[in-house]
């Protein structure tokens, strides 16, 4: 009988079946490779593409990686996500990621990650650092940070603001948060319900597009350009669709690297105005220039309140402190106070004087000033590389990515999947697309990998371009 009942069981799931029980009994252990297809099926006396098959859904289903050309590898279980058909309850609740999605399979060349390479920050001063805060404030972990963060950092930072940025910002009128990333999911819970319309650029920062998606909101797309937006289209926009808020992210933009020009910026605030939509301005890169210092942020010109800025420090001094500033005036800080408190009562207080030690140190200067030096000479190798392939981008002033533009007969998705065996990794456009449209653009990082990695990571991805061209 259990014979029986055991051969109704189709081939590829009899498997499926025997790999997960070996995953899951922790007989294979994560990122062990898995015996070959071609072991597997004499083993279990099947047809390899049965046993292929299995493979293929049993990576689909996170519990298998694929790396290097033929292998598969047992994925860690902290990264497997529920999919609709797995459990129809828990995944009503899983919020969707694109972008981590694809950061969760390591590779060699790492160009999905517009993050810049630890070894490229200060990481090796922290520890002094956090010997020096702990020492002088031996209480510190014995308390909570106040809901707007360390009252010293936000004096330092409003004066630095004002210094540097001419963004006249009061101490009152800036919240740490806990990376940039809390502040754009809190605005998206807190500012927008179901069909609210929420203007996007198009291309956006893919996590941007997850949060105001999961939250109901009806997406409506605004081009952007190397030269800015088209302003009279977002008049229209806002004109006929009444948003409730726009998310940008106008210097040395992600994925594209464009910055928008002054005169647009004072223009977009004069419509927000006017039509009553709130501009969310995500500043991350804002630092990260070449040559040339990008224009003062649109919250420089808001006098009215019709801003939220925000500027995370994850890209020039630790990802890992996950320190983050909102400003915006009373009214709307209020009500992102109260989210934040909701969220976690306050960011981390050992992180927060950790950061005020360095950012104001002469060493963050030195740092940064470095950086710029060693990011656009990465840019330019990237470029160089690229320029034998017909391929197309804007080459950008700043920021840590190549928008590239490959020709029609490339197909991006299958180039992805070759890429992710050959342990190369990208971003495809499509998920920085609100429409999901943009097929033949990819994001490339060129912050994260050496010189070397850029150079041999770039031929490889190219050379599999030419092999799966159509
Ligand atoms: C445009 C943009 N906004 C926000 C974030 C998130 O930054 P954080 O690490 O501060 O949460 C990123 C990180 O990639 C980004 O590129």
């Amino acid at each position: 009988m259990k014979n029986q009942i055991h051969n109704e069981i189709p081939l590829f799931k009899q498997v499926y079946d025997f790999a997960l029980r070996r995953i899951e009994g922790g007989d294979w252990k994560e990122h062990e490779k898995v015996p070959s297809v071609r072991t597997m099926a004499a083993k279990m006396k099947m047809h390899r593409l049965t046993v292929l098959k299995a493979y293929q859904m049993l990576k689909n289903d996170n519990h298998l990686y694929v790396k290097d050309k033929s292998g598969y590898y047992v994925q860690p279980k902290g990264i497997r996500v529920f999919t609709q058909t797995d459990n129809p309850i828990v995944s009503s609740y899983v919020h969707k990621n694109h972008l981590s999605e694809i950061h969760q399979v390591k590779v060699d060349y790492q160009f999905s990650k517009a993050l810049v390479n630890p070894k490229l920050l200060p990481t090796k001063f922290f520890s002094e650092y956090l010997k020096d805060v702990l020492v002088s404030e031996p209480e510190i972990l014995g308390t909570y940070s106040t809901i707007e963060g360390d009252e010293k950092l936000r004096k330092h930072m409003s004066s630095y603001f004002i210094e540097k940025n001419n963004m006249h910002v009061d101490p009152a009128e800036l919240v740490v948060f806990s990376g940039a990333q809390q502040v754009i999911y809190l605005v998206a819970q807190t500012f927008v319900k179901r069909r609210d319309t929420v203007l996007l650029e198009r291309p956006s920062y893919s996590m941007a597009i997850d949060a105001f998606r999961q939250q109901g909101a009806e997406i409506i797309p605004v081009e952007l350009f190397p030269d800015g937006y088209d302003i009279a289209e977002i008049e229209q926009l806002m004109k006929k669709h009444q948003p409730r808020l726009f998310y940008l992210n106008p210097t040395f933009h992600n994925p594209t690297g464009y910055t928008v020009p002054a005169d647009q910026r004072k223009q977009l605030v004069e419509l927000a105005e006017a039509y009553g939509c709130l501009l969310v301005e995500d500043d991350t890169n804002y630092d990260i220039y070449f040559d040339e210092k990008p224009p003062p942020p649109i919250f420089s010109y808001d006098t009215e309140g019709y801003v939220i800025y925000i500027r995370g420090y994850s890209k020039y001094v630790s990802p890992g402190l996950r320190i983050a500033f909102a400003a915006c005036r009373a009214p709307l800080m209020n009500i992102l106070k109260s989210a934040k408190s909701l969220a976690d009562n306050g960011a981390p207080l050992l992180n927060q004087k950790m950061f005020l030690h360095y950012f104001f140190s002469d060493r963050m200067q030195t740092h940064l000033e470095k950086l710029r030096i060693a990011l656009s000479i990465r840019k330019e190798i990237m470029e160089e590389e690229l320029d034998k392939s017909g391929w197309k981008w804007v080459s950008p002033k700043g920021g840590l990515n190549l928008w590239v533009e490959l020709p029609g007969h490339i197909p991006v998705e299958r180039l992805l999947d070759e890429c992710l065996k050959n342990s190369i990794s990208f971003v495809p456009g499509e998920i920085c697309d609100p429409l999901k449209e943009r097929k033949a653009w990819i994001r490339l990082s060129y912050s994260f990998v050496n010189e070397n990695e850029i150079r041999s990571g770039v031929r490889k991805l190219l050379r599999i371009a030419d092999e799966i061209s159509l």
